[in-house]
């Protein structure tokens, strides 16, 4: 691993901040926390390292704190989870409820949490879909569609009908399917089999200049020697995490009549995509299209780990009783948690504050962007999710660029995540939806400085 992808964890003091919403008063990272990262050092991977060194007490709303008593506005919602803002007492009170008087998990027995959550989510999501399975991690919920998608695939056209498609630069996770279905090939080096059933096609970029046409994806499909006839899904996320790039509307609704006219399942992956991050409940909406599957994660429960996989029965029920199925599917209190979340999403309006705040994010940044060629050679987002791929400048790399920015931005009291995208040059800004406007706009200044001290 490179350490350019490793924050600096050495304590350093600046100016006393103290405004309505950050608190920076000692010297960052806190000293007192030090063990801790220094615990998480030796005996965890190397991989769990790529994280600010500050070390969370607690957050609540769009705010951070350490044990210190400084205080961070969130621009990463815990890495694009905690949608509805964290701790909402909301949330607390329905776990308290659950843990003083409920089961705590789902023994594989039915609850009724459990029971809630799969219509509330079969109601919400509409379209095509009536069946739910609920699940953990986003990537469990892609490797589950991916198999309901190769296992429908073989009953209604045998064997050969088991190409998965997806696009270049995709992240579907980093278990075996999800990676495989991954549009990063250096990602997948590890898993070491070829002919796997999983191709990569261009995404389309309108804004690289590259030929946006559908007939882009019939032609490298062409190229990769995959009839129609072989393919049982194409998965798609939303909107492509590793650089906030949206599909042109158009492509994806010739996609979707590809897929009808095939019988292929649409597969959304809106692990990181859902629940009003972009200013639609689901992403996808936003093409006017429906999926066959939405995989989703993240921002479900707000908090807890849950995610879900939504379709219809006619693929949904390939499986019989008890051969589809996982120990913690449906857990009571993560099922609470992402009931409760739903329900702030919708009592508060956050779908909508993701939308209006999102004109503004949108705008400052690309103002910003406009000031800085030299250093920002895209900003692409739509609503609370916003995503800028740094250039190399002053001797450095994109990634480090990103890195220096980030660092700059924890150390003044605005919480991102370690950068992501080729490269690691993309940094991203997706506070909680319930942020509000100056504060949006406190952070995006210190963003701003942190870019333009560069
Ligand atoms: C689009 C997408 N799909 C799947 C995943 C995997 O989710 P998880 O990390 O919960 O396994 C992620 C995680 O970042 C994601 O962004």
């Amino acid at each position: 691993m490179s350490h350019s992808k490793v924050f600096d964890s050495t304590p350093r003091q600046t100016s006393p901040i103290e405004t309505r919403y950050r608190r920076i008063v000692t010297p960052i990272p806190h000293p007192d926390t030090l063990p801790t990262l220094e615990t998480l050092r030796e005996f965890e991977p190397i991989s769990m390292g790529g994280q600010p060194p500050i070390r969370w007490e607690k957050a609540e709303g769009f705010s951070v704190f350490d044990a210190a008593g400084n205080t961070w506005i969130d621009f990463s919602s815990g890495v694009l989870v905690a949608n509805c803002g964290h701790s909402h007492p909301k949330l607390r009170a329905a776990l308290i409820d659950q843990i003083e008087n409920g089961v705590i998990f789902s023994y594989c027995f039915p609850n009724k949490p459990r029971a809630e959550l799969v219509r509330r989510l079969v109601q919400l999501a509409g379209g095509r879909m009536d069946r739910c399975f609920l699940l953990t991690t986003g990537a469990e919920a892609t490797e589950n569609a991916i198999k309901l998608a190769r296992t429908h695939g073989r009953n209604t056209s045998g064997p050969r009908r088991r190409v998965i498609v997806s696009f270049e630069g995709a992240f579907h996770g980093r278990t075996l399917g999800s990676q495989l279905a991954g549009g990063s090939p250096a990602l997948k080096e590890w898993i070491g089999i070829e002919n796997t059933g999983f191709v990569n096609v261009p995404f389309p970029d309108e804004a690289s200049g590259k030929d946006a046409a559908f007939s882009d994806f019939l032609s490298a499909l062409d190229r990769l020697g995959v009839a129609p006839d072989e393919v049982c899904g194409v998965m798609a996320e939303s909107y492509q995490g590793g650089t906030g790039r949206f599909y042109p509307t158009q492509y994806m609704q010739h996609l979707r009549a590809w897929c009808d006219e095939h019988d292929v399942l649409l597969i959304m992956d809106e692990v990181q995509a859902g629940f009003g991050r972009t200013g639609k409940l689901f992403t996808h909406h936003h093409y006017g299209i429906e999926a066959d599957i939405i995989c989703c994660g993240k921002g479900l429960s707000g908090s807890l780990p849950m995610s879900a996989v939504l379709g219809n029965s006619r693929f949904m029920s390939s499986y019989g009783p008890g051969e589809m199925t996982s120990t913690h599917s449906g857990s009571a209190i993560c099922a609470r948690a992402a009931l409760a979340s739903l329900e702030i999403i919708e009592e508060e309006g956050l779908v909508e504050n993701s939308r209006r705040l999102g004109d503004v994010l949108g705008s400052e940044i690309r103002a910003l962007a406009a000031r800085r060629p030299d250093l920002i050679s895209a900003a692409n987002g739509r609503g609370l999710m916003m995503a800028i791929l740094f250039k190399d400048a002053a001797g450095l790399s994109g990634g480090e660029v990103a890195m220096k920015v980030v660092d700059t931005c924890v150390r003044q009291g605005v919480m991102l995540y370690a950068p992501v995208g080729p490269g690691g040059a993309t940094v991203k800004i997706n506070p909680p939806l319930m942020i509000t406007e100056d504060a949006l706009i406190e952070g995006l200044g210190v963003f701003a400085e942190a870019v333009e001290c560069l």
